[in-house]
This record gives C-alpha cells, sequence and structure tokens, in this order.
C-alpha cells in the first residue's frame, strides 16, 4: 500500500518516573495516500498528545512515525500542515499578516503571498477583513484564519485537533463540506482528531476509534457512507450514517456524570 503516513508503536506517559501518567500505550496506524482517516475518543484520552506526536512537536516515549519513507518521530515535516486546538494567531499580526506567514517562512515574495490569500479570503468568506487584527474577530473567523493558514502552505498531509469547534453549526459544515471537496480534489490525505462522532462519520474514509487511560486504539472502522458528495447534509442523511455513528458510540459509552 501507498502510505503518507505510518506510526507504529507508540507510547506516551508524562510526568516524574513515581509518579506517571501513562497516557498513550503502542498505538498502530496509518494514513493511504489520499485518505481523510480520524481519531475519536473522549476527552483525556490523549488525543491533543497523539496530534503532537504525529506533527513531530513532541517526541514519543517509544515507537515511530514514517511520513512517505522519511521517518520524522520528534522531528516536523514541511509536508504535515497542522492546525492546532487553539488557534494561535499572532495577536499583533493584521488576519493578512497570519495568513502569509507560512510562506514568509519558505521565503515566497510578498506579493505573491498576498495575491494567494486574498484567493483564500473569498473562499472562506473573510474578504474585507484583510487588515483586521485577530481581537477584532469571532472565534469562528479566527478559527478560518488558522486553517487558511495552514492550507495556503499546501501541505501534502493535513493534520487538524478539533478544529471546528469554535464554529456555529452551519458554518462548521459549509467550511467541513468545503474542506472534504479541496482534500479529494486535490489528492491530500487528512487526519482529523476529534471527540465528535458526527464529523468523524461524515467526514472520514476509515476512523480509530480510541479510549482512555491509557489511551488505546480500540477499534478501526471503514466508512462508506455510498455517497460521493461532500455535502455534509447529503452525508449526514446516508441510510448507512446511523449504522457507523451507532457502532462508534457503542465502543466510546458515555462518560458517568455526577449531578
Ligand atoms: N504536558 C503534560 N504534562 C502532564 N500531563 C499532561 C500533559 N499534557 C496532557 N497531559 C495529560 O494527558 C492526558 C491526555 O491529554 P490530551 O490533552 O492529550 O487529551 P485530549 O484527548 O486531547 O483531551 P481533550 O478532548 O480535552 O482535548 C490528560 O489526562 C492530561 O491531563
Ligand atoms: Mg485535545
Amino acid at each position: 500500500m501507498d502510505y503518507a503516513l505510518k506510526a507504529t508503536g507508540i507510547s506516551k506517559s508524562y510526568g516524574a518516573p513515581d509518579s506517571r501518567v501513562e497516557v498513550l500505550r503502542n498505538l498502530n496506524f496509518h494514513a493511504a495516500s489520499n485518505e481523510i482517516v480520524s481519531f475519536v475518543g473522549p476527552s483525556g484520552c490523549g488525543k491533543s498528545t497523539l496530534f503532537n506526536i504525529i506533527t513531530g512537536l513532541l517526541q514519543p516515549d517509544s515507537g515511530q512515525i514514517l511520513v512517505g519513507d522519511e521517518e520524522t518521530t520528534g522531528t516536523t515535516s514541511e509536508k504535515i500542515g497542522y492546525v492546532l486546538q487553539k488557534d494561535l494567531l499572532f495577536p499583533w499580526r493584521t488576519v493578512i499578516e497570519n495568513v502569509i506567514l507560512g510562506l514568509e517562512l519558505r521565503g515566497v515574495n510578498r506579493r505573491e503571498a498576498r495575491e494567494k490569500a486574498h484567493d483564500l479570503l473569498v473562499r472562506y468568506r473573510m474578504q474585507g477583513y484583510e487588515n483586521v487584527l485577530p481581537s477584532q474577530l469571532s472565534g469562528g473567523m479566527r478559527q478560518r484564519v488558522a486553517l487558511m493558514r495552514t492550507m495556503i502552505t499546501d501541505p501534502e498531509i493535513i493534520l487538524m485537533d478539533e478544529s471546528y469547534k469554535a464554529l456555529d453549526y452551519p458554518l462548521k459544515i459549509a467550511l467541513e463540506g468545503e474542506l472534504l471537496e479541496t482534500i479529494k480534489r486535490e489528492k491530500k490525505t487528512a487526519i482529523f482528531i476529534t471527540h465528535d462522532i458526527e464529523e468523524a462519520v461524515t467526514l472520514s474514509d476509515r476512523v480509530y476509534v480510541m479510549k482512555a487511560r491509557p489511551g488505546e486504539i480500540v477499534d478501526e472502522i471503514r466508512i462508506d457512507l455510498e455517497t460521493d458528495s461532500p455535502l455534509i447534509p447529503e452525508r449526514r442523511i446516508s441510510p448507512q450514517y446511523n449504522k457507523y455513528y451507532e457502532l462508534i458510540w457503542r465502543k466510546i459509552g458515555l462518560p458517568s456524570v455526577s449531578v
């Protein structure tokens, strides 16, 4: 198989040796080229830790990450573009300056970078906000700026950690649909990390289900909604949808809540 990313034996604990918290235990997973894969699991199961390990921002205690044929464990790869759970925009940079950051770092000239950014601003319905500072934007708008900042560098693999959380529902499904179309059209690979079963089922070709304490993969489910439509509502009403939702929900279960 043609792997875009492959991980074997990923484990991670935090804390001093006498008070270790085992967060991830022996994770094995992959994303094939042009595949959309999601990790879905409850809060605290180690999703953001896993995200940081895949991006190379965090070194696992054991295990290996391969991007294509290249080992990238503990180092960042230009092939991976990521959007963090918190948008982390630079507050002193305007919207357009935030969007072009990745291109600037790669030495692309400012005019070319700004032209690319303008196209994206139109697509993400943010035209007119070029020169506004992040503090003047809503949470959803800030998230869109973070998405544009990733998409503008045209990464092969797109990695996202709960990136749509701050958006209102209509905008969320519109942007998810657009993202799905872009990923398929431009033959990208995507890895979504989420606690949202609906998002995982509607967007993915395959879902890894995780449990908490320690975080482990408990199941792997191939999704076929029997539609090619990138429209999220169309996918959501697929007769197959409920079957997958139920399968995943039963694996994850509900957390116990004391009232
Ligand atoms: N730097 C750290 N040092 C110590 N413990 C940490 C650290 N980062 C995370 N943890 C712990 O590891 C566990 C997993 O955290 P993580 O943020 O990866 O989970 P998550 O699945 O992303 O949660 P959420 O759904 O709330 O975003 C939690 O119990 C957390 O308290
Ligand atoms: Mg998290």
